[in-house]
């Protein structure tokens, strides 16, 4: 429990903080990556230039800082963001780099009104927050067999198959000749990438696309690539340029939080659109080797932007439902989608809706957002809903 008088304190003072968040955690990474222009290589440029990085991080202070006495609220914020830095090496000396850092932001952007007291209650709840990640970290760590100066291994591309035009399926062998680590269908791996014209590494998060073999593991990437407004995607188009059979790429062990218990024997129902396939596609292997019951929804444009279309053969306990909600005339209804038009979840509810079910999303934001309020409108419980997102978490700590 914060003491009495700290809480009073953060209490009075969050709604300020609130107004500042994003201009303090912008100031932070500013002040930051200059003092450690290293540290560049680990964030990822792509969300310094969204600005998700800094909304992310402020949400979650700013959630951290009103639920830190619930733990149950606080929970999947935790882990969500622990295996997130478990996936990037984050190390426990770091935190005394940010700490530093974002005090010295809070300070700056809010100037005298901190005052001693302030400044002492929010470098608690500062230092709260880090124990709590620290210590699942490391755990995390210890788990996987590695350490932070360890957390990438060597790995070789063994197969390479294109997903119509928007993708690319890369099965993975570690280099070493060892076996690939054990992972939970859901889970992703950080590729690490030299990109040699800007000087800077690179890390991205891949989730793996094919249940566990024990010696490879499979990622699907779509390919970012730039129009007038943005630019090429940094990794993901130097894969789809780079990552041919037998080139070598840096990979770490495989985390995340939205994971199938590969056990239980429950229900499981997967909602994805476009390439938030790849966990489901892990999930719906795993499920099918397991004969367990499953519903498989999955949203895209068209059949050629249905990425590893070519894997959804019919399983007997697996109901699915392809959605294209801008067919083409060659798409054919009933053989690879069953429904043309737009997705409301609740027009098929009775295939979708199971008794004693656990709910998968993956997609846009926006999309995850109305799938989880449809299944919750329709009786689903709240802490059925389990969802990935493919960027800074900027839906967890809102919730
Ligand atoms: C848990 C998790 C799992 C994931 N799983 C997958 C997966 O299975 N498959 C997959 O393909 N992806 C997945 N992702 C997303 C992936 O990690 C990358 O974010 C994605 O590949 C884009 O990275 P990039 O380096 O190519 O693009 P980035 O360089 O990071 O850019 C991202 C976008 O921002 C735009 N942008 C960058 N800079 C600017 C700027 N200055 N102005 C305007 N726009 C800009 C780019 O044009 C691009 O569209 C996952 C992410 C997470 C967090
Ligand atoms: C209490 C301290 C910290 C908090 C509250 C925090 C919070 C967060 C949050 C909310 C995210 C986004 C997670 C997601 O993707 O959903 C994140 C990602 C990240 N964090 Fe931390 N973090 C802390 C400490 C650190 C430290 C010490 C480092 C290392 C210097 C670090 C490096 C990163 C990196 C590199 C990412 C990924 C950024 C990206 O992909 O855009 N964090 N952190």
């Amino acid at each position: 429990m914060l003491a009495p008088d700290h809480r009073a304190t953060i209490d009075a003072t969050l709604p300020v903080v609130a107004a500042n968040a994003t201009a303090i955690t912008g100031r932070f990474y500013a002040r930051m990556l200059d003092a450690h222009p290293e540290l560049r290589n680990l964030f990822n440029q792509g969300n310094q230039a969204s600005g998700e990085q800094k909304q992310a991080l402020a949400a979650a202070v700013y959630a951290y800082a009103q639920y830190c006495d619930t733990p149950d609220a606080i929970e999947p914020l935790l882990n969500r963001i622990a295996h997130k830095h478990a996936s990037l090496g984050i190390a426990a000396d770091m935190y005394t780099i940010v700490g530093r850092h974002l005090m010295a932001a809070i300070g700056e952007i809010l100037g005298d009104a901190v005052t001693a007291e302030i400044a002492e209650a929010w470098d608690t709840v500062y230092w709260r927050f880090a124990g709590e990640l620290i210590a699942r970290e490391a755990v995390l760590y210890q788990d996987a067999g590695i350490t932070p100066a360890t957390f990438l291994r060597e790995y070789e591309v063994i197969e390479r198959v294109a997903e119509g035009g928007v993708a690319v399926s890369l099965r993975l062998r570690p280099t070493d000749d060892g076996p690939a680590p054990a992972f939970r269908p859901g889970q992703y791996v950080s590729v690490q990438v030299d990109l040699a014209d800007i000087g800077l590494r690179q890390l991205r998060q891949y989730s793996l696309s094919d249940a566990a073999d024990g010696q490879t593991l499979r990622i699907t990437v779509k390919q970012e690539a730039g129009d007038d407004v943005r630019p090429d995607g940094l990794v993901s188009m130097h894969l789809a340029r780079h990552a041919d059979i037998g080139s070598r790429w840096l990979v770490s062990n495989p985390f995340g939080d939205l994971a199938l218990d590969p056990d239980a024997d429950t229900p499981v129902v997967m909602i994805s659109a476009g390439v938030g396939i790849t966990p489901m596609a892990a999930m719906r292997r795993h499920l099918s080797r397991q004969q367990r019951q499953g519903v498989f929804v999955h949203v895209a444009a068209h059949g050629g932007r249905h990425i590893l279309k070519r894997e959804l053969t019919p399983a007997a306990h697996l109901t699915d439902l392809i959605v294209y909600d801008a067919a083409r005339v060659e798409d054919r209804l009933g053989t690879d989608h069953h429904h043309a038009g737009r997705f409301t979840l609740a027009e098929h509810r009775d295939t979708i809706v199971r008794p004693d079910a656990d709910y998968y999303l993956c997609g846009p934001l926006p999309f995850m957002t109305a799938q989880r309020e449809a299944l919750l409108d329709l009786g689903v419980p709240a802490n059925r809903v389990h969802f990935e997102v493919f960027g800074p978490d900027l839906l967890t700590a809102t919730l």
